[in-house]
């Protein structure tokens, strides 16, 4: 029970690791509202949970400054305050490599990485009038990693490829900075978690079966990361044992990155 009574919103809670966290977090002793722009899947995750404890959805668009704050405002309304920002939402089982356009690009930047600062923007203030609040930001490894997305090979028709997705996923690490900075000194920590290639129905459209175990032989573990293993440390950035920690980037796969 180390969030016990406090209440979260997690974005993207309605599918993949976002399940996992929902579902930990209720087996902590939080009060989760599910942010989801998919309304069949947040409602059907929050039905399913609800017998584990108290769980609410609301339809939210994180890269929408109105439904952000109908998030917050609906997420007091029911729960009476915000402890724990997880900010787990992204354009990711649905990102298109292959859109190099710069309506795109901005696209996805306006939910990976706006989104999670407008989540933050909206929920700092609730925090800091009391002093104390965890905000969670989800990255990639994917961040790190070079040699993703996809590339020009003939330099007589060159189009330098733009690869938003990892690019995001960088940003997410300097807006964690940027949070903890800020926040820090209200008792406010912003810490972030870089999951390696994660099990879920979107990593079967992202990465194709014979790409996964590629993934997994770059990691220490030689195996890939399930959602479950992405749980526990989110939990410890939401907890109290984390209150010192702060502006921290951890990477959960295995020993693949390994930032000193
Ligand atoms: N699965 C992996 O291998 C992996 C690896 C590294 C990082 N991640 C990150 O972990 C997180 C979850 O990944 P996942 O595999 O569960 O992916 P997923 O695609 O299943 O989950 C993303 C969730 O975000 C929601 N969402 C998308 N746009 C939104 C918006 N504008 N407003 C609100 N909600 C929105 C989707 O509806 C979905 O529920 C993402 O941030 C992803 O980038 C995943």
């Amino acid at each position: 029970m180390q969030l016990k009574d406090k209440v979260a919103i997690i974005t993207g809670g309605g599918s993949g690791i976002g399940i996992a966290y929902c579902e930990r977090f209720l087996a902590e002793g939080a009060k989760v509202m599910i942010a989801d722009i998919g309304d069949q899947q947040g409602q059907a995750t929050a039905d399913r949970l609800a017998s584990k404890g108290e769980i609410a959805f609301q339809h939210t668009d994180i890269a929408d400054e109105d439904s952000v704050r109908a998030c917050v405002a609906a997420t007091i309304e029911r729960f009476g305050t915000i402890d724990i920002l997880l900010n787990n939402a992204a354009i990711y089982g649905d990102y298109n490599p292959l859109d190099n356009s710069l309506a795109y690009v901005k696209q996805v930047f306006d939910v990976n990485v706006h989104g999670q600062w407008l989540m933050a923007k909206h929920v700092a203030p609730i925090m800091v009038e009391k002093r104390r609040g965890r905000i969670i930001n989800i990255a990639s490894i994917a961040g790190f990693i070079h040699q993703l997305g996809a590339f020009a090979t003939d330099p007589n028709n060159f189009e330098l490829g733009g690869y938003a997705y990892q690019h995001s996923k960088f940003s997410v690490i300097g807006l964690t900075r940027h949070m903890a900075g800020q926040l820090g000194q209200f008792g406010v920590t912003a810490n972030c978690i870089a999951p390696g290639l994660v099990m879920t129905e979107a990593t079967e459209v992202q990465v194709p079966g014979d790409f996964q175990p590629m993934f997994a032989d770059m990691s220490a573990t030689k195996s890939n990361t399930q959602p479950e293993d992405m749980v526990g440390p989110a939990v410890f950035f939401a907890g109290d044992d984390s209150q010192m920690v702060n502006g921290q980037l951890l990477c959960v796969d295995g020993g693949n990155i390994m930032p000193v």
